[in-house]
């Protein structure tokens, strides 16, 4: 009995020593980490530097706007070229510093303006404040700092979706209420139709300066994995084409660098767990499955109510063996759910516009049919997959009751 469970705990220590084969560093290709070289964005890179350069000689940088779309590189960028800046001032012991605050996860003015203020070193209860006072509260920390201050949003359009943009509005004019110190905006998004909503008195203001990144083409892809297998993955790990085969699919999808490096990461962690010793491109196909699957939950589980009901109604639909359903058929199936929840229901226009915003996303495809004497139709068939759609349904609480897994 004894000799067994040495065995199975050698049996253990080998495998883990076999699965470690595959990675040298696997951190190295996860978001978090930000590489000291970014190729393909030294235009990028410089002109940024350049701006926040003022900075070392005593005068406010302009306000900076990055846009471009997902992974093209802007937040490495901006956090390469801040982090080096922040690193000559203090060799020069000159006061500067940056804050970085992602406004997708502080999706609100008050957590935006205490986040900037408990970074300065201040303290911001949870909430209770009135944002008067919070900016007041600023002012006030900037002053007794002094210096030249270097705000970063992150993921701006965030904010502006869902408060508007009077903060926006209060930081591009809070330097008329300083003396003692600046404060210079990085805002970045890659909602490009986000730009074009802005008022245009605080796209002048942050757009004193525009700076855009266009995406990657494959073989930029290609060279940008290489650069990074090169200190993630042991040598001799990567079977022949896997890099190039991430690239193009990355390629193909607007060039997103994010994308390339996560197609390789899955790629490898897969190998791992299958114990193989190489990355090879059944991985790489593997892990672009895998990967469309976290996007669809993703997608589904941040879709607003109304709009998951009405997909569950098209899921019940289709799991009762319908192939495809009407617009008349999906609409009293979600008018159904709504009365079980107590919930209004929305018309059935409305209904047939989020049909149609579904179908934009890829998670279901709508077509209209002429029925002959009987007019037109819409019909609706759910083409993202079914098990993980109903997944991401029924992870929320509200639907649970009226999604029912085992039917
Ligand atoms: N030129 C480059 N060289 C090496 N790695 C890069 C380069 N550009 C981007 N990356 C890497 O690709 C990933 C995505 O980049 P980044 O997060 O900067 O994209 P982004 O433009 O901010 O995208 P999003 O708009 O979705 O936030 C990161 O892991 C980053 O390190
Ligand atoms: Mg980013």
């Amino acid at each position: 009995m004894l000799k067994l469970q040495n065995e199975d705990f050698l049996d253990e220590v080998f495998k883990s020593i076999k699965r470690a084969s595959i990675f040298l560093d696997r951190d190295k290709l996860t978001p978090d980490y930000v590489p000291e070289n970014l190729p393909f964005r030294e235009e990028q890179i410089k002109k940024i530097a350049s701006i926040l350069a003022q900075a070392l000689r005593n005068s406010r940088p302009n306000n900076i706007f990055t846009y471009g779309l997902t992974g093209t590189g802007k937040t490495a960028v901006v956090k390469l070229v801040t982090k080096k800046l922040q690193e000559r001032a203090v060799e020069l012991k000159l006061p500067i510093q940056t804050v970085y605050v992602n406004c997708r996860q502080r999706d609100t003015s008050y957590r935006v303006l205490a986040d900037i203020i408990e970074s300065l070193g201040g303290h911001v209860p949870f909430t209770g404040l009135s944002l008067a006072e919070l900016y007041r509260r600023l002012i006030s920390k900037l002053e007794s700092l002094g210096g030249r201050f270097i705000v970063i949003l992150d993921e701006i359009d965030f904010i502006i979706k869902k408060q508007g943009d009077d903060l926006l509005y209060k930081l591009t004019r809070i330097n008329e209420e300083l003396k003692n110190s600046s404060l210079s905006m990085i805002g970045i998004t890659n909602d490009l139709n986000f730009i074009d909503n802005l008022d245009p008195r605080i796209r002048s203001s942050l757009g004193e300066e525009e700076i855009v990144f266009p995406p990657y083409n494959a073989l930029q892809l290609k060279s940008i994995l290489e650069d990074r297998a090169k200190i993630a993955f042991r040598t001799g790990a990567l079977d022949e084409g896997v890099i190039d085969l991430c690239a193009a699919l990355a390629a193909r999808e607007h060039g997103d660098a994010r994308k390339a490096l996560d197609l390789l990461r899955v790629a490898g962690e897969i190998a791992e767990r299958e114990g193989d010793e190489k990355v090879r491109k059944e991985h790489v196909e593997k892990a672009r499955k895998e990967l469309e699957k976290d996007k669809v939950y993703e997608v589904v589980s941040t879709l607003p109510l109304h709009a998951k009901l009405i997909l569950a109604s098209i899921v019940d639909l289709t799991r009762r063996g319908k192939d495809s359903a009407t617009t008349g058929e999906i609409f009293v199936e979600y008018s159904k759910k709504t009365s079980e929840l107590r919930l209004e229901t929305l018309t059935q226009r409305r209904v047939t516009d989020i049909i149609s915003e579904l179908d934009m996303m890829g998670l279901v495809s709508a077509r209209v049919i002429s029925r002959g004497r009987y007019g037109k139709t819409k019909v609706v068939k759910l083409i993202a997959n079914l098990n993980t759609v109903l997944n991401a349904l029924k992870d929320d609480e509200i639907l649970e009751s009226v999604v029912d897994v085992d039917k």
